[in-house]
């Protein structure tokens, strides 16, 4: 395919369409019953399995995809991605977030240059400092241990390092390591986050983690003059050098805010904001409060790992991140997860039309990496529960209102299992229960007649009736270690670049935040000028310019 040519022009594509109105004469009923059909939508990786049976879809389908793919060049985009060119053309960078897991020995080059020896010195600077706070050899500038650490920082600074912590706070090892110890994530600019993260610190004993990959962001620079000022007006202006330090691309504008560079922690243009947990925006604060050796690469473990002897495995983050970042690399399509999910989300969005998926962006473009506009969505709109909270929220709406692929995720062995005595089964069956359950209501549904059978009153058939054949995959992983956490994050930015790759869009680049970062900065300047030199509001829409007179009336001094 020549590289301005859209996807949708080839003949694949336009296979694909055609086979719609197959599969929407198809229940998922229907599809349901035939065991060599689910069998084969079945697929086991690293104690991962991914069940993708309940997705409208039949193997003709799966092999009009894997046309498709080949029609995009999905084998060799991946192999540009692997092998470090500048496949982020616009911003001209390289896109390697899979060096930032890679053993110690591996060669991943950009621009001639062999990214992970950086990688790993970083890595080993983290592992140093994080062990002397921990140990209490670093003391803050009253001598006292630093215990509790509050991470600054947004989007990509932000959620991927949270997201770890949700899962690793209730795992039996790491929060072992964790005791005694605090992490907070400071992200949302409203005063009240501020209050709500210092609420019961110390100064004394606070770290404070600034990450930012510029070091611009309007957001996290607030929160850490803010949180400099808590700092500095508590213990005097030098214990900065002792309660901050910093995770960004942009050493020089680490120095000019007034931390020492030796205590900043570097990564590099070519891991996207999105892509960045595994470097140390997020390695840091997760060694901080759960030690190092929970985040690192063990580097025997991988040499296991890579001769299949599986349950040999560490339960290290990135080790599992890197595992299937291998798998990626390697694995047919047929077997590789990332891209069989990057598929069906594909096939759901653009052939389907359903805008919605219950369960990492930068997709969503509205022009291809040629700059061609799109006559296609290339995104769709995540969201998602934990446990059961959406079966009492939205999924009236998933059952019997709009179509929205689910993505259902669950784990064989709780990190606290709780067995109470005289109870059926145990908390985490329950749980589980529920997400066997699920997915068969959505694909199945009830009809009329199964009410009648049921003996339910006329008047309220229409109401219980769900009409089924609502597509939706499952994942079942061994646990949720940080091992098993650092691949189901490899798997779902994976998924991204899959869809990015097929679609023809630069899934790397996020130009389309930077509009409301501009505007907001034009309100910044009014603001200040209104309130500092009473300069009327001027330059804004009628809107606007009310919203804001009101706003400044009111919050005069
Ligand atoms: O607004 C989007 C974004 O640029 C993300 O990609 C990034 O993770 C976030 O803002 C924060 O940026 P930074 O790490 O440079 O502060």
């Amino acid at each position: 395919m020549a590289s301005s040519t859209l996807i949708c022009d080839t003949e694949q594509w336009k296979d694909l369409k055609a086979h719609v109105d197959d599969i929407k004469k198809t229940h998922l009923r229907e599809l349901m019953s035939d065991t060599q059909r689910c069998n084969s939508m079945m697929v086991e990786f690293d104690g991962i399995l991914l069940d993708y049976s309940r997705q409208c879809a039949t193997l003709e389908t799966m092999d009009k995809l894997f046309k498709l793919a080949e029609a995009a060049g999905l084998k060799g985009k991946i192999n540009r991605m692997f092998n470090g060119e500048r496949i982020n053309s616009t911003e001209n960078r390289c896109v390697l977030h899979v060096a930032l897991r890679a053993p110690r020995d591996a060669v991943i080059n950009c621009d001639g240059k062999n990214t992970v020896p950086d990688v790993w010195q970083v890595l080993d600077k983290i592992r140093e400092f994080s062990e002397r706070v921990r140990s209490g050899s670093w003391v803050g500038a009253t001598g006292k241990p630093l215990k509790d650490v509050v991470a600054i920082g947004i989007g990509g600074s932000f959620l991927g390092p949270l997201f770890v912590h949700t899962a690793l706070q209730t795992d039996p090892e790491a929060s072992e390591f964790a005791r005694g110890r605090q992490l907070r994530f400071l992200a949302n600019v409203d005063p009240i986050d501020v209050a709500r993260n210092i609420t019961g610190l110390n100064p004394e004993t606070t770290l404070v983690v600034v990450v930012s990959k510029t070091f611009t962001t309007a957001e996290t620079m607030l929160n850490a003059r803010t949180i400099r000022e808590w700092i500095s007006s508590a213990l005097g202006p030098e214990a900065v050098a002792k309660h901050m330090v910093a995770v960004s691309t942009n050493l020089t504008l680490v120095e000019q805010f007034g931390i020492d560079p030796n205590n900043a922690f570097a990564f590099w243009d070519w891991v996207g904001g999105r892509y960045s947990v595994c470097s140390a925006v997020g390695v840091l604060p997760l060694s901080l409060q759960y030690g190092f050796s929970v985040v690192e690469k063990y580097r025997l473990s991988y040499f296991l790992v890579s001769f299949g002897k599986t349950d040999a495995v560490d339960t290290r983050f990135l080790q599992g991140a890197s595992s299937i970042d291998k798998h990626f690399y390697s694995a047919p399509f047929d077997k590789n997860i990332p891209v069989l999910l990057g598929l069906l989300s594909i096939w759901n969005v653009s052939f389907l039309g359903h805008p919605a998926r219950v369960s990492m962006e930068s997709n969503g473009k509205g022009v291809s990496i040629d700059g061609v506009p799109l006559p296609y969505e290339s995104g769709e709109i995540d969201f998602g529960e934990p446990g059961t909270n959406g079966q009492h929220s939205f999924y009236q709406l998933i059952h019997q209102g709009r179509v929205v692929p689910c993505d259902f995720i669950g784990v064989v062995k709780s990190q606290q299992p709780v067995y109470l005595k005289g109870e059926v089964v145990s908390n985490h069956d329950e749980l589980m229960s529920n997400f066997f359950a699920q997915p068969d209501a959505l694909a199945y549904g009830k009809t009329p007649q199964q009410l009648q059978h049921e003996n339910v009153p006329h008047h309220l058939i229409p109401h219980k009736t769900f009409p089924g054949n609502r597509p939706s995959l499952s994942l079942l992983l061994p646990s949720l270690s940080a091992y098993n956490i650092g691949q189901l994050l490899a798997m779902y930015e994976h998924r991204i670049a899959v869809e990015g790759f097929i679609w023809g869009i630069n899934s790397f680049d996020q130009w389309g935040v930077e509009l409301g970062k501009s505007l907001a900065s034009q309100v910044r300047k009014q603001l200040h000028a209104s309130r500092k030199k009473g300069e009327p509001v001027e330059g804004f829409n009628f809107s606007t310019t009310t919203m804001m007179k009101r706003y400044l009336e009111g919050s005069a001094d």
